[in-house]
């Protein structure tokens, strides 16, 4: 295989040379040439400087002649805004000066393994993870509400992975007493569809279950190896899977974030929930999280009790929410108590389910549904 070509644009830094087996195309010093550049090269990476004034410009006309081409930023600044610019603009990867060469090969890996990744992505494969900004913010309310309301809406096959290991709580949502945990699957090293069927515990309503361990010092032998063996096979068998995961920034943690479509980060409009949302929205676009990956929803809104409006946390994350659902506090804890949704007609079920339906889609699932689904024979029996 030919080796890829690289468009270097205003950065003059010797890592630039060692690129082992990526190519230098082109240098250009001005924006015409890097249009002429990019059209008449077979590039396949643009490695540009997002510190100069005409950055984002300059990646934007970039993608409209080669839309496939993986941009990575470099800039010298910590400043969150303009990650958040570049990853809009375009950008797949961003690093920082002084430029590292080992980190930047890196980058250009997983530039190009998004470029070609998202282009081939199944269009039904949907995994979401849920985090929360705050304690009890209600991840895993959204988590579980969010399952039931695929599996309802797309009439598929839905899964969900309590990854909050220790305090995991979504088998007792459905008052589940599991007769096998995560902590089973662990010891498999090649888990194949009968582990799954066997492992999993599969709801009437058709979503199944991978429940957090019995025992909470369980969860100290299972580390990402294990989980991304897990969420991997998951994937590969259910159209959707759905990740709760626990308020820590870990390798588990990060592992369901690079396996998942959509990361969902649960805020409360109180002023410690919009600031840890705002923290761990900056830490994730730091440690390279792309913005677009990211959708915020606001849980227990009371618009009579609400000093704070939703544009507060808007303006603070940078990102419109994907929804909001209402505080029903009386419904819900009666629910939880007796292991049982509430009731489709309840507010916060109609809500988590105009979230699923923005995050997913709904006729697209449905459309595609049917054929390799019954073919797994644990698909629903309709
Ligand atoms: N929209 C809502 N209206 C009323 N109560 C809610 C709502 N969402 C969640 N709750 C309640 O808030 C509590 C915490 O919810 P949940 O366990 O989903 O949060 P969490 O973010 O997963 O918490 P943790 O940080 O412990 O993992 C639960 O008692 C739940 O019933
Ligand atoms: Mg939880």
């Amino acid at each position: 295989m030919s080796s890829k070509r690289i468009c270097v644009y205003h950065i003059d830094d010797p890592a630039v040379n060692e690129l082992g087996p990526y190519k230098v195309a082109g240098n250009p010093s001005g924006r015409e040439e890097l249009r002429t550049t990019l059209g008449a090269e077979e590039i396949a990476v643009l490695l540009i400087d997002i510190d100069q004034g005409d950055a984002f410009d300059a990646i934007v006309e970039a993608l409209e002649i080669r839309p496939a081409l993986a941009v990575i930023g470099v800039t010298g600044t910590n400043d969150v805004n303009k990650v958040i610019r570049a990853q809009r603009a375009g950008c797949r990867q961003i690093t920082s000066k002084p430029l590292d060469e080992n980190d930047l090969l890196l980058a250009i890996r997983k530039s190009l393994n998004e470029a070609s990744g998202s282009s081939e992505a199944p269009p039904w494969g949907k995994t979401l993870s849920v985090i929360g900004t705050s304690g009890g913010a209600g991840a895993t309310t959204l988590a579980c509400y969010l399952a039931m309301s695929l599996s309802d809406s797309t009439k598929s096959s839905v899964s969900i992975i309590d990854l909050d290991l220790e305090f995991g709580t979504v088998a007792k949502s459905w008052d589940l007493t599991p007769r096998f945990t995560v902590a089973d699957l662990a010891h498999i090293d090649v888990i194949e569809e009968q582990h799954i069927e066997d492992y999993f515990l599969e709801l009437p309503s058709g979503i199944s279950v991978l429940p957090r361990p019995e025992q909470i010092d369980q969860a100290q032998s299972i580390d990402e190896t294990i989980i991304r063996n897990v969420i991997t096979s998951t994937k590969s068998l259910f159209p959707y899977l759905v990740m709760d995961l626990p308020r820590k920034l870990d390798a588990i943690t990060g592992c369901a974030i690079e396996e998942c479509d959509k990361l969902i980060l649960v805020a409360q409009l109180t002023v410690p929930g919009i600031l840890n949302a705002a923290r761990l929205t900056e830490g994730l676009v730091r440690f390279g999280v792309p913005i677009e990956k990211l959708e915020f929803v606001v849980n227990r809104y009371n618009k009579k009790f609400q000093n704070i409006d939703i544009k507060a946390l808007e303006e603070k994350v940078g990102k419109k929410v994907i929804g909001v659902v209402p505080n029903h506090y009386k419904s819900l804890s009666l629910a939880n108590d007796l292991g049982e949704p509430v009731s489709e007609k309840n507010p916060i079920r109609k809500a988590i389910s105009e979230i699923a339906t923005k995050l997913c889609g709904r006729q697209n699932a449905e459309a595609q549904s049917g054929s390799w689904i019954s073919s797994l024979g644990f698909g629903k029996s309709s």
